[in-house]
């Protein structure tokens, strides 16, 4: 029997109060497009007659402005996990009216299966192609798709014509199985295949959507001078890591996390000659990674989602066959995995809000209590790395945030974890270094020169011990930034 095709609306209307629902994709990129818009405005009419209605939302990472902007604008949140981007959610998780709570991105799908956040009642799934038999093919992101398929008792299949159906092929899906006696996970070379290229359903729950809806992938700000040396200097230090033989010749798989500074620093190792061509095992491939494919300065890109700008993912349409052999597009659980990260000695590169001088990434909050957009996934790269590295810009807001502070207001990645530190000053390497080492080594060459001499006043005023901190002077910055907009006007107690 036919699958049934069914309206949006009608979809909408499966989807009851306080379900539970799932997601495909992974950023924008994947996410279905018009069930979640018709949810928010079936809500709405709902909440305009008195109605409760809410739903907790389990996604790969953050969505388009159509799950989570209109969602929260809709109030139909009962919950968000694991990564939000969208400044209407962020506002409402800051003004606490959407419980947020924040997740490595590798670990949401198996912590489903195991039952940690309740059942998956529906899935919404935007493919590209489906068969009558219940083969789901996605479109340009994962995520949890593999996941909620299995566990959802509806599945509702927005099928997406803006989508070629050859895109078939550029899938590797699974779901892992679960402890205690999971098996290895057989990747181990980036562009090693251990899944199928559908998910299948059993389509006695499965409706279908028919739509046509581009995605909304809007472009990056342009390099500028700052991301620029940034970009330059950490292709200058991989360049010398490779003469020193810790890296080795034929160099290593590169993750980059998400935003206009790690979009220049690929294109920064594209156009350094020393680098090597290199392959990519990360979770977002944005723009520059299409620009250096095409160059074949990037060899192959395994990732969990096609997240670029409209005009690239147009590119790529036009160019399927080329791009197929050279771009893998994997579930968050593999996309991430540790045990993976690991075994391919994975180059973790991610941007921190802030780092304090002992080492430690703020990767999350605004002076400690509002959150940005999540960790995603650096902590699943940033542990699990060969080498892993941050990247920031020195300052912030016109120069009145400092990135370096004497102590996080929020700490997402510790020490332990964090090998070396870029900005646009230069890099301090902290792979050896103790403590106060540390701290020497970020704020002479991390830091900006207008900070520095306060950056240094604190450590001289730290407690004796291992770790020289000031616990009356830990947070001077951001109480001066607080209080008169600037960190220049901290004051150490002395
Ligand atoms: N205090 C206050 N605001 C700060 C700040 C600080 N210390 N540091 C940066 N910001 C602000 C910037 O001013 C900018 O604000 P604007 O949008 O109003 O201009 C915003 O944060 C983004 O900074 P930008 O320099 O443009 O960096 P980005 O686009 O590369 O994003 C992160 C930086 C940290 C927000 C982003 O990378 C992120 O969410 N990371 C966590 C998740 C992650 O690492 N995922 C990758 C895993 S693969």
């Amino acid at each position: 029997m036919a699958i049934r095709r069914i309206s949006a609306a009608e979809a909408a209307s499966l989807v009851r109060h306080d379900d539970n629902v799932g997601f495909s994709g992974f950023t924008h990129a994947g996410c279905p497009k018009v069930v979640p818009l018709e949810i928010a405005r079936q809500a709405e009419q709902k909440h305009a007659k008195g109605e409760p209605f809410a739903i907790g939302i389990f996604t790969g990472a953050s969505t388009g402005d159509n799950i989570d902007g209109a969602l929260s604008r809709a109030n139909a949140i009962k919950f968000r996990t694991p990564y939000q981007t969208n400044s209407d959610i962020r506002n409402a998780t800051n003004n606490g009216s959407v419980n947020y709570f924040d997740l490595h991105l590798s670990t949401l799908a198996q912590e489903l299966r195991y039952g940690f956040y309740g059942e998956v009642d529906v899935a919404i799934i935007e493919a590209s192609d489906i068969t009558e038999d219940g083969k789901i093919v996605p479109t340009c992101g994962v995520g949890l798709a593999p996941t909620i398929i299995q566990m959802a008792k509806l599945v509702i299949v927005e099928l997406n014509r803006w989508h070629p159906k050859e895109l078939r092929g550029i899938h590797d899906l699974l779901n892992l199985q679960d402890p205690p006696h999971r098996e290895e996970i057989h990747i181990t070379n980036v562009r090693s295949r251990i899944g199928k290229d559908y998910i299948q359903a059993d389509p006695a729950k499965i409706v279908i959507v028919e739509t046509n809806v581009p995605n909304d992938g809007s472009s990056f700000a342009p390099i500028d001078e700052i991301t620029a040396k940034i970009g330059e200097n950490t292709a200058n230090f991989l360049v010398e890591e490779i003469k020193r033989g810790t890296i080795p010749p034929s160099f290593l798989p590169i993750q980059s996390g998400v935003g206009n500074v790690a979009n220049a620093v690929l294109a920064a190792m594209g156009s350094n000659k020393d680098i090597p061509d290199f392959e990519v095992y990360t979770e977002v491939i944005q723009d520059a990674i299409i620009d250096l494919l095409e160059k074949g300065r990037i060899t192959f890109a395994s990732g969990g989602t096609l997240t670029v700008s409209n005009p690239y993912i147009e590119r790529v349409y036009q160019n399927l066959p080329f791009f197929k052999e050279r771009i893998l597009l994997r579930t968050s659980e593999i996309s991430n995995n540790p045990e993976v990260i690991r075994r391919l000695g994975i180059i973790s590169m991610n941007t921190a809000i802030e780092a304090d001088i002992f080492g430690n990434i703020n990767s999350t909050h605004i002076t400690g209590s509002k959150i940005m957009n999540g960790l995603g996934g650096s902590g699943d790269f940033t542990r699990n790395a060969y080498i892993s590295i941050f990247l920031t810009p020195s300052t912030a807001k016109n120069g009145n945030i400092s990135a370096f502070v004497p102590m996080v207001s929020h700490s997402d990645h510790t020490e332990h974890s964090v090998k070396v530190i870029v900005s646009e000053y230069g890099v301090a390497d902290l792979r050896g270094k103790s403590p106060k080492e540390r701290a020497e080594c970020i704020i002479e060459n991390c830091a900006h020169p207008d900070y520095r001499p306060l950056l240094y006043q604190y450590l001289a005023s730290g407690a004796k011990g291992q770790t020289p901190v000031n616990l009356h002077n830990a947070f001077a910055f951001h109480k001066a930034f607080m209080e008169t907009g600037s960190m220049k006007n901290a004051v150490m107690s002395l």
